[in-house]
């Protein structure tokens, strides 16, 4: 039997296309093994959001190709869509690009390979079929991700996406409902809905839903307890989201709403089509919402042109808000994006002055804002067990670890780890930290 190593690297996204490709190969008679020595064909799934991303593909690529000869590498994803035929020329031992509007071509693509083509490539994006697969292979037990759109049509003027990932592409609601029954059934009970902007998805049957309408579907399928969905544009985020998590339990009263910047100027040069008085409405529908939302961002310093004004404003922005977790970036050129143009003038160590100030600020909001929650219960999806603390690893419906410990079992008998992961109990908090909770389960488990 032929064998196959998969490596990922970068968002959801990636993660997800790579558990359909595990499940296409497999259905094709291939079998996945954990080391590249042990593979027959070895494919590495890229990022190339940022620089470095990029690089560390490159990097990784020359550490594969001395694990062994006689083995055939392949490169998929955002690196392979960007670069396409000019990787053969940058790692030689290559004999496969596949970007992630091809990979229903896989198998076809393979054959090719395996009868004798020194180069093939699948890097087409003119595709109007979304990567819809029966043949998933899921990582996780109890979460599984659903695609509901590819692609990008905005034009952030700092992002390759629209460039690697090609225009978006919705699929029927019908379909997603149908693969969210069907995970219920396989005993998923967490949904987690996936697109580079599930805000703008479309219906393209008659039907004709928006993503609200989707999002409360979805959450009342038999057997779904938690649903998230990532990510969002703030342009095409409305009210109704709101309006439908606070009618469905469901719907985790989380929201990741990437701002990027808290100055209107950079926002403008950035082409992000709102201001951030626009943002900051979008926060008050959140705010007033029922139950309370838990808000994640994104957040890029040193964009060309940035003053220290508008990063001031990006501070302000972290106190107005008072995110419950960011992810933050240092601006890094990309090929092909409208920013190519304005240049990289900001100095790296200054952007990295600028990344610590911010991340240093939002670590003490984070801290006080988990603080708030001591005392109160909170419902953990248990995901596991740490051995070195003794404790169960959970997560909250906001997202945040939760470890904790529970009282043992009256008979005695300590539970199979397998047979408490997955399962909703409920939690006392009892200490914070800037990035988990703990505490305690009353009951035993
Ligand atoms: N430089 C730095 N960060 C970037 N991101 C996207 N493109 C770039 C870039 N060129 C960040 C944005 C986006 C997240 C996924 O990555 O914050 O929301
Ligand atoms: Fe990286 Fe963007 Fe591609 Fe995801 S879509 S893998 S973040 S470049």
């Amino acid at each position: 039997m032929k064998k196959f190593y998969l490596e990922t690297f970068g968002c959801q996204m990636n993660v997800h296309d790579s558990e359909k490709v595990v499940g296409t190969l497999e259905s094709r008679g291939y079998e996945q093994v954990e080391t590249v020595e042990a593979a027959d064909l070895v494919l590495y799934n890229t990022c190339s959001i940022r620089d470095k991303a990029e690089q560390k593909v490159f990097h990784r690529l020359d550490q594969f190709k001395r694990s062994g000869k006689d083995k055939l590498f392949g490169v998929l994803g955002c690196v392979a869509q960007q670069e396409g035929e000019k990787i053969f020329d940058k790692a030689p031992h290559v004999s496969l690009v596949v970007g992630s509007a091809s990979y229903s071509k896989l198998p076809e693509l393979l054959v090719q390979l395996e009868t004798g083509s020194r180069h093939v490539t699948g890097l087409s994006l003119d595709t109007d079929e979304t990567f819809e697969t029966p043949l998933t292979r899921r990582d996780n037990p109890h979460r599984a991700f659903i695609t509901i759109i590819e692609g990008c049509d905005k034009s952030c003027s700092y992002c390759v996406v629209p460039f690697t990932r090609g225009p978006e592409r919705s699929r029927a609601s019908a379909s997603v409902i149908e693969e969210a029954h069907q995970l219920a059934a396989a005993g998923y009970s967490e949904i987690q809905l996936l697109g580079q902007n599930v805000n703008s998805y479309r219906d393209p049957s008659p039907e004709g839903w928006d993503f609200s309408r989707l999002l409360e579907a979805v959450g009342h399928v038999p057997g779904v307890r938690r649903v998230r969905f990532t990510t969002s544009h703030p342009r095409d985020f409305v009210k109704e989201i709101i309006d439908a998590i606070d009618r469905t339990g469901t719907l985790c009263n989380m929201v990741h709403l990437p701002v990027q910047s808290g100055s209107t100027r950079v926002l403008a040069a950035m082409d992000r089509q709102y201001t951030r008085d626009q943002y900051m409405q979008r926060i008050a529908w959140m705010k007033n919402a029922r139950r309370e939302i838990a808000i994640s961002t994104d957040i890029i310093v040193g964009f060309p042109g940035e003053t220290e004004e508008d990063f001031a404003q990006t501070m302000s922005l972290l106190d107005e808000v008072e995110y419950d977790s960011i992810f933050s970036f240092k601006y890094s050129v990309r090929p092909n994006t409208p920013a190519l143009a304005l240049g990289d003038h900001i100095p790296e160590e200054e952007k990295s002055r600028r990344l610590t100030v911010l991340q240093e600020h939002q670590r003490a909001i984070q801290l006080r804002r988990n603080t708030k929650l001591i005392g109160s219960e909170q419902e953990a999806l248990v995901e596991g067990f740490n051995s070195s603390t003794g404790q169960w690893i959970g997560r909250t419906s906001q997202n945040r670890v939760l470890n904790f410990t529970a009282p043992p079992r009256e008979d005695g008998i300590v539970p199979e780890r397998k047979s408490v992961i997955g399962r909703y109990v409920p939690v006392r908090v009892l200490r914070a930290g800037p990035n988990s909770l703990a505490g305690e389960c009353r009951a035993a488990l």
